[in-house]
């Protein structure tokens, strides 16, 4: 086994939406390895189904998407941050379509070919961009075909970050390292990155880190995302000393598919099928949208999801039913080819029948508190796509905004280094940073351990974390989490390094963060709803800001997080 070290201008950890806009752009300035854990398109960007919100339609505005984006944020957004993704937003589309994105066009009024735009849940315009129901899909192959045409961007696929490097690992007494947390003054230099194959892991130095590792959707029972989703990023910045915020707040998708028996990855059902006009019905035919908000089924995520698990909770009924079957299958099949084809295979033909549904953890609006540039708390760590949290989602995310948020604010990490060249030339100044220690550590060979700890954090963060939360039920998933994680801590120190101990160990400490959050804010907001506190309460109208040393604190609303 060999340990090696790479160096370049640029390490970018992650090759979903937010890693591979940044790559394409910062390699016009410098080197770049851009590292990702699987297969390069392997992403929650993947999946995206819906598409990407932007102002195209002159009938709609700048205003009218800020709006709704606030509407929807309940209070916690940062307008400012709002702003600069819904202005930005025609640019990074027309920049996409340059790089060879193909987006669905129709023919208007006028005989001229335009964007075809979609609608989901909380716009008040139809204003998605999307390549029918396969966006994510379509938009990796074209950022991995443009990425594969530049020289300076070398990919490691199958390679698995594990922490950052910054002077806590050259051996600073904790003392030394208390200090200089406390006056912020943390350097990222790169990363300690294991190749999943051999087993070695290596030392990639980079003058400018991006972290693009995306969200948290497998630390949940039930989710939309696919594996990779396990909060590395966020786990990797917060043990570096960087600042996490608004971690409480989970978006569950109120449309996954139900199929009987079956765990894990649930298929989505995109919010667009609601935007034709699906309606949702229990199981005696009731319209329960009707009354409850009046967007009805497409009301603002955190309610229609609510809304579903109260019907469930209310009739033990295992799923409720959505119906687009008036449509027809001419028009389903070209404008949901996806979804049309994978309710076939299990036996459900949309066209002529509801599809059954179930609410399913999908996205986290909080992570890495970031500046306007994609900044983070340690210097020269870079963070955006899902790993980010940029104030621009608040307590809730409006559908489609986070491949928005994505490509602005790699476009404006990329802006701010470009004018601040200094930043590229200050990487030679990396210390000699040691060699990975594998002195101790043995092979785990009961695998099966921690699959088991896998599948326990994951059911103990839906049964009591979950869309409807108690004081009783989240102070037991501290109290049970604090037992996994120590038994998770002990095969860490002892065990041979593997991805899915380093999995393992970010999901724990990510579900750490999400629990100390919701316990922290003591009213209902977004989606964050407990019982005990069922009102919003503006003494809570700020961002509930984490760090690795213990700090909790709550930060005011003003500006950006940090400046
Ligand atoms: P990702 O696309 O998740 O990419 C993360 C990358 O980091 C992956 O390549 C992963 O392998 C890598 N990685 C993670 N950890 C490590 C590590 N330790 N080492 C190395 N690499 C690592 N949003 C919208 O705006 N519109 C939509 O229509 C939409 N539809 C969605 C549908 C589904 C089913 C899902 C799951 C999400 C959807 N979202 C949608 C949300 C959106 O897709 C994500 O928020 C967005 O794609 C995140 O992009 P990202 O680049 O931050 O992360
Ligand atoms: C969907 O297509 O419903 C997902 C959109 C999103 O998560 O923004």
């Amino acid at each position: 086994m060999n340990s090696a070290t790479y160096r370049s201008d640029f390490l970018v950890i992650g090759s979903g939406i937010a890693g591979l806009t940044f790559a394409i752009k910062a390699s016009a300035l410098g080197t770049v390895h851009l590292v990702t854990k699987k297969k390069d398109s392997d992403s929650n960007t993947n999946y995206a189904q819906g598409g990407i919100a932007t102002v195209m339609d002159p009938g709609d505005s700048v205003e009218n998407h800020v709006a709704d984006t606030l509407k929807a944020g309940a209070g916690l957004c940062n307008e400012d941050a709002v702003r600069l993704i819904v202005e930005s937003g025609p640019e990074r589309i027309a920049e996409l379509i340059e790089w060879g994105m193909r987006f669905t066009t129709r023919i208007d009024e006028d005989g001229k070919e335009v964007l075809d735009l979609g609608r989901e849940g909380g716009h008040s315009k139809n204003r998605i961009v999307h390549a029918r129901d396969l966006t994510g899909k379509e938009l990796e192959r074209a950022l991995l075909e443009k990425i594969a045409g530049i020289s300076a961007i070398r990919v490691f696929e199958d390679h698995t970050a594990v922490d950052i490097l910054t002077e806590h690992q050259l051996g600073f007494s904790s003392t030394d390292r208390q200090r200089s947390r406390s006056r912020d003054d943390i350097t990222c230099y790169g990363a300690y990155i294991l190749e999943n194959a051999t087993g070695d892991v290596h030392l990639f130095t980079a003058s400018v880190t991006m972290l693009a590792t995306g969200g948290v959707g497998q630390i949940y029972q039930h989710t939309t995302n696919p594996e990779i989703a396990t909060g590395d990023g966020i786990a990797m910045a917060f043990r570096a000393g960087a600042l996490v915020s608004d971690m409480e707040f989970i978006q569950f998708h109120p449309t996954s598919l139900y199929l009987e028996g079956r765990e894990g990855r649930f298929f989505l059902i995109s919010e667009a099928v609601r935007g034709e006009g699906a309606v949702l019905t229990n199981l005696r035919g009731r319209r329960f949208m009707e009354g409850v908000h009046p967007m009805k089924e497409l009301a603002p995520r955190d309610v229609v999801a609510r809304t579903i698990d109260a019907e469930l909770k209310k009739s033990g009924d295992k799923f409720v039913l959505l119906d687009i079957s008036f449509k027809g299958e001419v028009f389903l099949k070209k404008r949901f080819p996806q979804i049309y084809e994978r309710c076939k295979e299990e036996g459900i033909d949309i066209a002529r029948g509801p599809i059954p549904v179930v609410p399913a953890a999908h996205y986290l609006c909080g992570g890495v508190v970031t500046d306007s540039n994609g900044r983070s708390s340690v210097r020269n760590l870079f963070v955006s796509g899902e790993s980010a949290c940029t104030g621009v989602h608040g307590a809730n995310r409006l559908a489609s905004n986070s491949l928005l948020e994505g490509i602005v604010y790699s476009h404006r990490a990329w802006c701010h280094i470009a004018e601040n060249r200094g930043l590229l030339a200050s990487g030679s100044d990396a210390p000699n940073f040691p060699a990975w220690n594998k002195e101790g550590t043995f092979d785990l060979e009961e695998w099966i351990l921690i699959q088991h700890n896998k599948e326990d954090v994951k059911r103990l963060m839906w049964d009591y974390v979950g869309i409807v939360r108690t004081n009783l039920r989240l102070q037991r998933a501290r109290r049970r989490l604090k037992i996994f994680s120590e038994e998770i801590n002990d095969y860490y120190r002892r065990s041979t390094l593997s991805p899915e101990l380093v999995e393992l160990r970010n999901l724990a400490t990510v579900a750490g963060l999400i629990i100390e959050g919701a316990l922290w804010r003591k009213e209902s907001r977004g989606l964050h709803y407990n019982t005990d506190y069922p009102d919003m309460d503006d003494s809570y109208r700020k961002n509930i800001v984490m760090r690795s040393n213990g700090d909790t604190v709550l930060r005011p609303l003003s500006g950006f997080l940090f400046s």
